[in-house]
């Protein structure tokens, strides 16, 4: 359609894509097979790859989504395997116009199993190189920390000597917190954040997804983030929007991956004409692309459909993106 056409062209940047929510059911098997990886034989979901996906369209929250997500990536072994799903994400990126990607990815939920940090490096620099040179998009690492294991595992991630060589190369740029939101808010993780801070990388964190604004602020003021990915809660404290506005920190919004997941009903409850009225900076990202039912193109589509933003509208949440990237400043110019 001309819509989605005009929509594709946009010079999108994504920041808000967890790799291993790339793995689709069809590439889940075919490694689970590969790799002698057993999958649930008590869940009727994994019969098949289409018993698989067709539970993915009945998540009951943001916790039963990361039952499925946590098995999925039991399948990941070998580098190979990391790349290969990081390259399948950057070919669906590129048909959909994205020119810059800061892309998330979860160790500790491969350490655990066993695999070490830097088979899971060498799997996604591999892509990352291969997306800049074969298909023009410049990308950035983020170490995602899962909030629902303790701090003192995650210090010892953060301590670990691979971990520190991948952030002082700079091959990782930035961290983050995800996983089940609720229970674990973001000041538990001071200590961690406050040593990432000093070592220069910079900060986001997943907050006021399920969880209220009060995580928000929270992890503003004791995580130094300067970004929040989701964010949606915000409209429900207008002072701290006004904040967040005045101070340009952006929110990775996911649409499809809110209605999906049921923090909201439908996908015209996510607030984004409550953040464009009051000028709050925004992005419009995938999330979990192989478990949302689409890629950034979808999630753009589907807003529109449900807001009709104006061209003007749509070149300004463009720009936010731009702006709000964590490319170079020359990047950023060649994009706007
Ligand atoms: N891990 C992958 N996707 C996530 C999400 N939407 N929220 C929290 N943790 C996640
Ligand atoms: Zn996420």
């Amino acid at each position: 359609s001309p819509v989605r056409e005009f929509l594709r062209c946009l010079p999108k940047c994504e920041h808000h894509i967890h790799l291993e929510g790339a793995l689709t059911p069809t590439v889940l098997f075919s490694l689970a097979a590969k790799n002698n990886i057993t999958l649930p034989q008590d869940d009727d979901a994994f019969k098949s790859p289409a018993s698989l996906l067709e539970r993915y369209q009945r998540f009951t929250s943001l916790d039963d989504f990361l039952h499925y997500y946590y098995i999925g990536m039991s399948a990941l072994v070998t580098a190979s395997d990391f790349e290969h799903l990081a390259w399948d994400y950057f070919q669906h990126a590129s048909a959909d116009g994205v020119a810059h990607a800061e892309v998330f990815f979860d160790p500790q939920a491969h350490t655990a199993r066993g695999i070490k940090y830097n088979t899971v490096m060498e799997g996604f620099t591999n892509a990352c190189k291969r997306a800049e040179k074969e298909l023009g998009i410049t990308t950035l690492l983020t170490c995602c920390f899962l909030r629902h294991l303790p701090l003192k595992d995650c210090l010892e991630l953060f301590d670990d000597e691979d971990v520190q060589k991948s952030y002082k190369s700079g091959v990782v740029q930035a961290i983050g917190l995800d996983s089940s939101e609720k229970p674990f808010p973001p000041e538990n993780f001071t200590e961690l954040y406050s040593k990432a801070k000093a070592l220069g990388l910079k900060l986001t964190a997943h907050a006021g997804e399920e969880a209220p604004a009060s995580y928000i602020s929270n992890a503003l003021q004791n995580l130094s983030v300067t970004r929040i990915d989701h964010g949606i809660q915000l409209v429900n404290d207008p002072e701290l929007m006004q904040k967040i506005a005045s101070e340009k920190t952006m929110l990775t919004v996911c649409p499809l991956s809110n209605v999906v997941l049921r923090c909201v009903d439908t996908i015209k409850d996510v607030p984004i004409r409550k953040l464009l009225d009051a000028g709050v900076q925004f992005s419009i990202n995938s999330d979990d692309p192989a478990y949302f039912g689409g890629y950034i193109l979808d999630n753009y589509v589907a807003v529109h459909e449900a807001f009709a933003l104006s061209v003007k509208d749509w070149e300004n949440v463009v720009k936010a993106g731009i702006e709000g990237s964590w490319c170079s400043a020359e990047r950023k110019d060649q994009l706007l």
